[in-house]
């Protein structure tokens, strides 16, 4: 492919108008000049230094904030990728995003900047069934904003479907996902095996076994495009043993442990390393880490409760076996 570089260039002649409308373009000119001398045309007129100066504040002002940031992030060496929430689909997650459309151009600086958009991918209609959150979400938002910005790197987060592992499957390099070890190890049956189970409940909400097995083939598949994350969320126990129970599943007692359980009953053992080692440092452009850890096939026995502050939290698998354990 041909391609040419340039010096960042500047437009010496530009009208950027004012108010709603110059938000509306004024990212069109930013996006590929580094400075503008703007000419105001505007009626009134600008006369005055000060009315000058007041326009440069209201033109700065009118630049998505965030893009600059995101430059800032990226530039500290230390913030790797930007996680996008839809609002209200997690924990404090009301802050979040309301229409993907809102935050186009901070999309396309993460696209300047080589930076991944991790996504918790689930539609925040109430009126979609919360099993159908996923796979609706990839139609309504995954699908659009890929086929938009076709050089934006995405992590589709804890994935729970066999429409997600299909989609990323079928999608260009740009794209991966992360796989929990309880969306491994749970169907939508543990939420209320013998009473409800407020320890299992997490978001993406688990779903029915055709999904799980779908999710297992892919962690187990070899294939590079998933790769290990936990989304171990720890919740008080009283706040998740409420009328209003917290979602999340703290799992980082025995991680690995659990992934490396889940690989060697699929008789996948040999696929753990990449799947936990390698693919995500490479999807993140990171090293490899160099040092290794030792497992070993030894059964023992998760506390019933942890201490978690000042308060306790219940860890996943409470009181019940791991088949491996890892060595110090
Ligand atoms: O179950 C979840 N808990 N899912 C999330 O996406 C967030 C997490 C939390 O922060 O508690
Ligand atoms: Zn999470």
């Amino acid at each position: 492919m041909q391609t040419i570089t340039l010096t960042r260039p500047d437009d010496f002649h530009l009208h950027l108008r004012d108010g709603k409308a110059m938000s509306s373009i004024v990212m069109d000119s930013a996006r590929q000049f580094g400075r503008a001398i703007i000419m105001p045309n505007l009626k009134p007129p600008i006369v005055t230094t000060k009315q000058a100066l007041d326009y440069r504040k209201r033109i700065l002002a009118s630049l998505p904030e965030d893009c600059d940031e995101i430059i800032r992030a990226k530039k500290s060496g230390h913030i790797h990728a930007v996680k996008y929430y839809p609002a209200g689909a997690t924990t404090h997650a009301e802050d979040g995003v309301t229409d993907i459309k809102n935050v186009y151009p901070q999309l396309e600086t993460l696209v300047e900047q080589n930076m991944p958009l991790l996504v918790h991918g689930e539609v925040m209609d109430l009126e979609v069934d919360i099993f159908d959150r996923e796979r609706i979400f990839i139609d309504r938002v995954l699908a659009p904003v890929l086929d938009r910005f076709h050089k934006l790197r995405v992590v589709f987060e804890h994935i729970t479907t066999k429409e997600a592992v299909e989609f990323v499957k079928a999608g260009s390099d740009n794209l991966a996902a992360t796989i929990t070890p309880h969306h491994l190890l749970l169907n939508r049956n543990a939420l209320f095996a013998g009473g409800f189970k407020p320890h299992h409940y997490c978001l993406p909400v688990p779903k029915a076994e055709e999904h799980r097995q779908a999710v297992l083939a892919a962690a187990t598949s070899g294939h590079p495009r998933f790769f290990l994350g936990t989304d171990s969320a720890p919740h008080a126990k009283h706040d998740k043993e409420s009328a209003c129970g917290c979602a999340g599943i703290y799992s980082a007692h025995c991680a690995i442990e659990l992934y490396t359980e889940i690989f060697a009953t699929a008789g996948c053992l040999g696929r753990l390393e990449a799947f936990s080692s390698h693919y995500g440092a490479d999807f993140y452009g990171l090293p490899r880490n160099q040092e290794t850890i030792i497992l070993e096939k030894r059964k023992w026995t998760v506390p019933e409760i942890l201490s978690f502050g000042d308060d306790e939290l219940v860890p996943f698998r409470a009181g019940k076996e791991c088949q491996w354990k890892l060595k110090h």
